[in-house]
This record gives C-alpha cells, structure tokens and sequence, in this order.
C-alpha cells in the first residue's frame, strides 16, 4: 500500500467528472497548439506542448496506476524516460523522440479509461484513491493553467472561448485599505481541510501583528503612474537584485505594454493588442517589479501570514479583534458555490475590474482575495516547521532552497477547485510570465 496523507473520502462520480473536466480542458488549451508547433521555441519558462501533454498523462500514469493500483507496468512502455519532470531536464524536453499528437492523445486516453474503471461504481472511493485521484487531477489544473500561460508568452491565439462566459457582477475600481487587527493565527491547512499540499502543513499557531492591506490588487492605473513616473529608469525604487533584472530585461514598463504616439497604453492579450484597462488589476509583473512599486507608493507587501489573516479571518463586531477561528474561502466555508463569487476557472479568459465579484468579499472586507490574478507576497517560499513532504516527494521540496516567492490566491485562469485561503504557490522572482498582480499594505500602522 502506499503512503497518503489524511485525506476525506470523495465520492467516487465526483472524481469521475473531475478526471473527465480536466481533461477537457486539457484538450481545449493544447489541440490547436500542437498542429501549430508541436515544439516550439526553447525557453526555460516554457515546456514544448507535445511533451507537457505527454507529461500530464503520466503523472495520472505514475501515481494513479502504478503507485496506488500496482500496475505492474506503465501504459506505454518509455513513458517514464520521456515524461518523468524529476529525471528528464528541461532543456532535454526538445530533443526526445515523442509520440506525435495522435499517439500521445490515446495514451493519455487509456490511462484515463484504466483509472475510471478502478473507481467503485458508486459511494465514496477509499481515502488512498481520493487523495491520488485528486492530486492528479490538481496536477492536470496546473498545467492547464501552464497551457494557458505558455500560450501569451508566446502570442498564440486566445484559448477556444468556453460556450457561455458567465457575467462579471459589479466592477470599476476600489481603494482604501482595511485595517486588521493582530493575534494569533492558524496558519496553514488542518485536518478539517478536505485535501492538502505537503507545503501547506502542519498547520501552525503564530502572531500577528495589526496591518493595514489593500482592498483591492493594484491596478493598470496605478501601475501607470509608476511608470510614467520613471518608475523602470530610476533605480532607487529597485533593489539590487531587481534593478539587474530589469537591466538585463531591457524593459521599460510591464512585458506586455506598449504605448503609441499619443501616449496611450496598450497590452497584449495572447495574439492581439487591446487598450490597458485602468480598473483591471495589473498582471504580468514579477516580484521584482511589485516591490519597486511599493518603493514607490510609500508601500510595502503583505506577507503570507497577513495576506492569509486578510482572506480568511473574521472581525469582531467593533472591528477591534479577530474572531476565532478561520474560513477556507474568503466568503464562507463553501467552496466556490457559483461564478459570482470570484474570477477563476478560466471562463473569462482575462482579467476583469477590481471592484468586480463584492460577493466574494473576505471577513476583514478585502475583495478578489481569490481570483482574477496571483498575488505576490514578501514571503519567501519556506518550508513550514515540521514540513514533510507527501507522496509527490518533488513538489514542494526541491524548491525551498530556491529562494521562491510566495503568490497566493489564484488568477483568472487557475482551476477553483484548487483554490483556498491556504493555498501557496511559488515562482521565481524573476518570473513575469505567469498571471501574476500584487496588493499592498501601509509601511507602517
Ligand atoms: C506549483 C505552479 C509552481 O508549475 O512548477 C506542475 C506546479 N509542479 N508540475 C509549477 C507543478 C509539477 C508548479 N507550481
Ligand atoms: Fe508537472
């Protein structure tokens, strides 16, 4: 038998549709793709789509069939020298033999049919496959999102529009911060929480102390402002790290903007230019470029600790404390009960207004905490004490020593059923590739 964490049981149709949507998605993102250049070009924050595809299929394969049913064998006999992302280095990912489209289509296809004919045909699947069905899944979203990504960085055209994108409710802009008080938090994810990462656990007790955070990410108009006032030319809003990145990077505003002869801005949105939204949170920073934003504005980023009080805690009637205890999701303990509550799944293909979704208001009144764009924090990607990792050994821990920043919240394009107030994703500070914004917090109470 192997090794899971603690994990609630799920019922065994759920993770048939969840097995089933992902999938789809998959498709969606990387059909067209593959015809166009099944390679494409070798860049270190891209993988080539024929192999990620490849790549989501034998992660289901590797953990789902062999880990946890003991199939003596993969279901293509080279698929763990191709696909293995521990062994195979990145740059090799480009000069493999693969598969063509077809063949890797129908081997994903046959892990799929052998995983769904092990579920029970009906009630709750064992805890052991709950928890590997479910992180193979999570793994096919990430890479969704990944698809998503890889297809701006390199100006393909939009993902296929989903047949009906639901309504944006609210919008425009909202400024002003909350003031949080302090106390003590339980940060991280505890058994009561349905299905955890390594990197979330062990839930821990520690300190806070009152914070002022922004109740909305910073927008395009804000951002501008920074620009426009030197911000890429001056280097005392850039430490020393940032300001050699940016030196190297040649940029002189955000990746995707450019501004015509009148001085008006425009991003690129996958294949085609659009005007900057000014009430739309800017997306597409690195680390890097948020924290010479706050240089800038006087400002500074939340930490994990604050940004995760923000989202999740509850005030006191007079606003003077934290009620106990902690919510999962900013609005409540329900995950995502419908589209109205946040910018996620993909359905909207961009970011929408900061104002937008007051329906998913957190208990300390700060919107979008899930959503619409990954927010960077101050906090490096660390360990928790006591950290072990789980049965993907390779997700957290090879990158603590990294010196990875912590983004919290998901974006328009992450998957919701990945998202809670707990979860920690984790790049780079280089990285401005991934739809990534920022909020911010008063430099001092
Ligand atoms: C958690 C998003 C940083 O994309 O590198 C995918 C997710 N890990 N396959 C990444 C992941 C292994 C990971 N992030
Ligand atoms: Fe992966």
């Amino acid at each position: 038998m192997i090794d899971v964490p603690a994990t609630q049981r799920v019922d065994a149709q759920r993770l048939a549709s969840m097995i089933e949507d992902a999938r789809q998605r998959t498709y969606e993102l990387t059909d067209d793709l593959i015809d166009a250049r099944a390679l494409g070009p070798q860049l270190s924050i891209v993988n080539p789509p024929l192999w990620e595809v490849g790549h989501v299929g034998f992660f289901h394969d590797y953990f789902a069939l062999r880990a946890l049913h003991g199939l003596p064998d993969y279901q293509q006999g080279d698929a763990e020298r191709l696909y293995d992302s521990s062994s195979v280095e990145h740059d090799d990912r480009w000069e493999l033999a693969l598969p063509d489209k077809a063949t890797t289509y129908a081997y994903l296809g046959a892990v799929r049919e052998a995983m769904l004919a092990r579920l029970p045909d009906s009630g709750l699947a064992s805890e052991a496959q709950s928890y590997v069905y479910q992180l193979t899944v999570l793994h096919e979203d990430m890479h969704t999102e990944a698809f998503t990504y890889t297809r701006q960085t390199l100006a393909d055209a939009p993902p296929p529009l989903p047949a009906e994108s639901p309504a944006v409710p609210g919008g425009g802009s909202l400024d002003g911060d909350v003031a949080v008080p302090g106390g003590e938090h339980l940060l991280g994810s505890d058994a009561e929480v349905a299905f955890r990462f390594d990197n979330e656990k062990p839930a821990h007790t520690v300190t806070v102390e009152p914070f002022r955070i922004s109740r909305a990410p910073v927008t395009n108009e804000a951002y501008r402002a920074f620009v426009e006032d030197g911000g890429y030319t001056r280097p005392e809003f850039w430490s020393e790290a940032g300001w050699h990145w940016l030196t190297e990077a040649g940029l002189k505003a955000p990746l995707y903007w450019r501004r015509d002869g009148q001085g008006n801005w425009s991003v690129r949105w996958f294949d085609r230019w659009i005007p900057l939204a000014p009430n739309e949170p800017v997306a597409w920073v690195n680390w890097y470029e948020a924290q010479a934003y706050c240089r800038w504005a006087g400002r500074r980023l939340p930490t994990e600790l604050e940004w995760e009080v923000a989202a999740s805690r509850v005030l006191t009637g007079d606003a003077s404390a934290l009620a106990p205890g902690k919510r999962l999701y900013p609005w409540g303990n329900e995950p995502f009960p419908d589209s109205q509550r946040a910018n996620l799944d993909g359905v909207r293909l961009n970011t929408v207004d900061v104002g937008a979704f007051p329906d998913g208001d957190s208990g300390c009144g700060c919107r979008q905490m899930l959503g619409n764009v990954w927010e960077w924090t101050a906090s490096r990607f660390d360990p928790y004490p006591g950290f072990q990792a789980d049965l993907y050994q390779d997700y957290s821990e090879p990158w603590f020593p990294e010196g990875r920043r912590v983004l919290r919240g998901g974006s328009w394009a992450t998957r919701a059923r990945l998202m809670n107030n707990n979860h920690r994703n984790f790049f780079l500070p280089d990285r401005n590739d991934v739809p990534s914004g920022f909020r911010t917090c008063a430099a001092a109470n």
